[in-house]
Formats: structure tokens, sequence, C-alpha cells
């Protein structure tokens, strides 16, 4: 990759390759080490972070589909001020950059949250919206632009790190709540999440599942994103993280052609562990092939019919 620029600016940080983790699919990577070193990523992605550690859900909670995974984890993870106390500390001293994950069940959990995680050495937050709002009956923050745009305002307002508001696929219109983002003040977006769905045993009647639905991930979805990441790029002015369902280089080329300007790893690695390794080999081919000098010039460079 010598003679190809593999680095992206996203919202003020450099990133020496666009590749990142997709949350909740990599840990806090020690689990990944082993099969490439975490510095060979653009950034990390961390687990999904909530206010108050949670335990997750009851097990079964990942079952096969064709071409994917269906997952109901349900955020299982340490607690804010673990992650920022003991986990944190760790990942800065990796050479990359560290985006956290975090969920909420209301506003001000989500405030609080980013005020701890401001002070921490996070180069952003990514917010997942495709939480239950308890104040709304449980419906995910992240479907409705209204809620969207205040929510989002509001941990702006308290957040001294970039903003990734991370979209949901489970919505109408992912422009109209790319823009509620965009006007909250979102420095960034990213998409897609898991798509809702569920499994029937056909011979005990039963949901695989204990949770009974979850979020599909893997290549099923690719085709979905690689849509939802073209839309949005059209509509918004800010960059776009790109996931759902990359398994190679030729993916990341087709994500970043659609709009995104860094693309994430995710289920593919529960194949792959080492997939990064192969992906920027495949990149650097892609680019060799085509004398693409600076990576940056896919980003949107799809030639629409
Ligand atoms: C097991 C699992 C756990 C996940 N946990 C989170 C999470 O905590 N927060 C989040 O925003 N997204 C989470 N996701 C969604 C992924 O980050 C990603 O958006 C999605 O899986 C699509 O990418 P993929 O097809 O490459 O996996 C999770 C996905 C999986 C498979």
């Amino acid at each position: 990759m010598s003679d190809i620029n593999m680095s992206v600016n996203f919202c003020g940080i450099e990133f020496k390759n666009p590749i990142v983790t997709a949350s909740g699919t990599f840990g806090f990577g020690s689990e990944y080490n082993e099969y490439a070193a975490l510095s060979e990523y653009g950034g990390i992605g961390t687990k999904g972070i909530t206010r108050r550690e949670r335990a997750g859900n009851a097990p079964p909670r990942i079952a096969e589909t064709p071409s994917g995974i269906l997952n109901s984890v349900g955020l299982q993870n340490p607690g804010v001020e673990a992650f920022a106390a003991d986990i944190m500390p760790r990942l800065a001293e990796i050479d990359t950059n560290v985006i956290v994950n975090m969920s909420g069940n209301t506003i001000e959990e989500y405030c609080e949250m980013a005020e701890i995680l401001s002070d921490t050495d996070a180069a952003a937050i990514e917010m997942n919206i495709s939480c239950p709002n308890v104040r709304h009956g449980g419906l995910a923050f992240g479907t409705n632009p209204d809620v969207v745009y205040e929510l989002t305002r509001e941990v702006k307002a308290v957040s001294k790190k970039p903003l990734v508001v991370k979209l949901s696929p489970n919505v109408t219109s992912v422009t109209d709540i790319a823009l509620a983002a965009q006007r909250g003040g979102a420095d960034a977006l990213s998409l897609i999440n898991t798509l809702l769905g569920m499994k029937i045993d056909i011979n005990t009647r039963r949901p695989v599942l204990a949770n009974n639905m979850g979020g599909l991930s893997g290549p099923a979805v690719k085709p979905v994103a690689v849509r939802m990441i073209y839309q949005t790029a059209q509509a918004a002015d800010i960059p776009i993280i790109g996931m759902g369902g990359v398994m190679s280089g030729a993916d990341v080329i087709e994500l970043m052609l659609a709009g995104a300007s860094l693309v994430a790893l995710g289920t593919g690695m529960f194949i792959e562990p080492d997939l990064i390794l192969r992906v920027k080999r495949e990149m650097a081919e892609y680019c060799a092939k085509f004398g693409i000098t600076d990576i940056t010039e896919l980003t949107g460079a799809v030639k629409i019919n």
C-alpha cells in the first residue's frame, strides 16, 4: 500500500486507513489481538456501553441464518464508569482511534455517558439509537425524527468529542432520520445497524432466540446497507461510517462508492478473525488496478445510471 494514500480525515481525526470495527462484534479487541494487531485498524468501534452494567439477554442469543446471523446479545457490558476507568486506558495505548459506542434508555442516560466519555481518550462517541425509549413506550429512539433531533441536540451540547449517530435500518425513511440527526448537530452518521428479524424452530414451534426476535447482520444485509448509505450520502452533508455485511476488500470499496468515508467490519470477523489483513490487501490491489492514489477518491464516487 506504499504508493497509495489510505489515510482519511474523519471529523478532524486522522485515520491511517478507512477500516474500523463494528460495535458489538469485536468486544474491546482483546479476543482479536492474536489474529491481527489492533493497530492494523484505522479505528476500533467498541462493544456498546450503557450507563450501568448489564448482563445481557438469556441464551440462545445468536442464531445462524442464510448468509447472516440473528443476535439478541442485549448489550452485555460493564457500564460506562468501569469502561472509562479500566478499559479505555488500555485501549488508549494502541496506535489506533477508539470510537466508543453507547446505548441509553433515556436522554439523560445518553447525556451522562457522553459527559463521562468526554473526559477519556476516546476519539469519538458513536450513539446507538436503536434502543428502546422508556419514555415513549419502548419504541426505539431511532425511529422518530423529532426524538432523534432532540436526543442528538442534547447529547451534542454536553459532548466534547465528535458525535456519530448510528442509524437503524428499521425505519421507513432513513434520510428523514439522518437529516434529523444532522439538524441536531451530529458530526457524522453510521449505518446500518441490524435489521429486526426472527427465526422459528419448526419442530419445537419456538423462536430459536430466547428473546424471540433479534438483529440480522452479515452478507444478507449488504444490499440494504449499500442502498441506505447511498440515500443518506445524497441527503446529508456529514460523513458516514458504512457497515453491513462486509466480507472483502471489494465490499469495503462498494460501501465507499455508495458514500461511506470509513467502513466497519462486523459479522465477517466471526468467520475470519483476521479479515482486516485480507481486506487491506484486496483494497491495495483494487487501487493499483484502477490507478487510485488516494483512497478518499472513492467516497461517493458511484456513477448512477
Ligand atoms: C453480536 C452483535 C452485537 C452488536 N452489538 C451492537 C452494539 O452494541 N451497538 C451497536 O450500535 N451495534 C451493534 N451491533 C451492530 C453492528 O455494529 C453492525 O451495525 C451490524 O452488525 C451490521 O454490520 P455487519 O453485517 O458487518 O455485522 C451488533 C451486531 C452483532 C452481530
